[in-house]
C-alpha cells in the first residue's frame, strides 16, 4: 500500500509514482548510498516500475517517497507487516549524500513511527543495520529503536564480515517517550 501524504518540517512523505523509478535506480546505483544496504545490484527500469506498482496493492507493506524541496530523495516503508501480530519492519534510504547529517532521517523515522503506532495500530516496529553503518544506528537510536541482538558476521563489506544488528521499538515505549518530550 502507499502511505498518505505527510508533511514534516524538512520533508514531505508522499505516495510513490512511476516517475520515481529512474531516480530510485540512479540513487541506489551510487556505491556510497548502497554500501550498507542488503541489495547492491541495480534494478532495471522495468523491475523498478513493477516494484512501485506491486507496492500499491501489497497489503503487507506500506511505503512513501521522501521529498526534500520538491525533489524525490529516497524512500521509507514498512515491509513484512504481520497484521495478526502487529509487527512490521521499517527501512529507509536517503539517496543524496549531500543531504546526510541534517536530521532528515530522524524526522522521517519519527513521522512514520507515529503513523505506525497511531494510524496503523501496530504494536512493534523492527529494523536493523550493518555494524559499520554508524549513521543508521544513530538515526534508529534517535527514535528509540534499541538493539535486541545481532547476527554475527552476516554480510561481507569492504573486505570483511560484519554483524547485522537487530533493533526494535515497542508502541508502549514510544508512547512513554512522547509523553516525556
Ligand atoms: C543512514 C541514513 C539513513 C542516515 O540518514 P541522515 O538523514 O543522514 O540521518 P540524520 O541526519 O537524521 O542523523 C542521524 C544521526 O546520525 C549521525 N550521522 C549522520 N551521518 C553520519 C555519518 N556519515 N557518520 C556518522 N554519523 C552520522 C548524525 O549526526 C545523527 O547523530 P546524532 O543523533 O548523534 O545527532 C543515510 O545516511 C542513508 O540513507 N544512507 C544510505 C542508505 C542506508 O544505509 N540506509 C539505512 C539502512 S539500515
Amino acid at each position: 500500500m502507499y502511505g498518505p501524504r505527510i508533511e514534516g518540517e524538512k520533508v514531505v512523505l508522499r505516495p510513490h509514482c512511476a516517475e520515481d523509478a529512474q531516480p530510485f535506480i540512479d540513487m541506489l546505483a551510487n556505491s556510497t548510498v548502497n554500501r550498507y544496504l542488503a541489495r547492491q545490484e541495480p534494478m532495471s527500469l522495468q523491475a523498478e516500475l513493477e516494484w512501485i506498482e506491486a507496492r500499491a496493492t501489497d497489503p503487507n507493506s506500506f511505503g512513501w517517497t521522501i521529498e526534500v524541496e520538491g525533489q524525490c530523495v529516497g524512500t521509507v516503508g514498512f515491509d513484512h507487516i504481520s497484521w495478526r501480530r502487529g509487527v512490521a519492519t521499517v527501512g529507509i534510504f536517503i539517496g543524496q549524500p549531500t543531504l546526510w547529517g541534517q536530521g532528515i532521517t530522524t524526522e522521517v523515522a519519527s513521522l512514520v513511527a507515529r503513523y505506525a503506532f497511531m494510524q496503523l495500530g501496530l504494536r512493534k516496529i523492527q529494523s536493523g543495520y550493518l555494524a559499520p553503518n554508524v549513521a543508521s544506528g544513530k538515526a534508529q537510536a534517535r527514535i528509540g529503536l534499541v538493539e535486541v541482538g545481532r547476527w554475527r558476521a552476516e554480510h561481507f563489506r569492504d573486505g570483511q564480515w560484519v554483524d547485522h544488528i537487530l533493533t526494535e521499538l515497542h508502541r508502549d515505549d514510544w508512547l512513554a517517550s512522547q509523553s516525556e518530550s
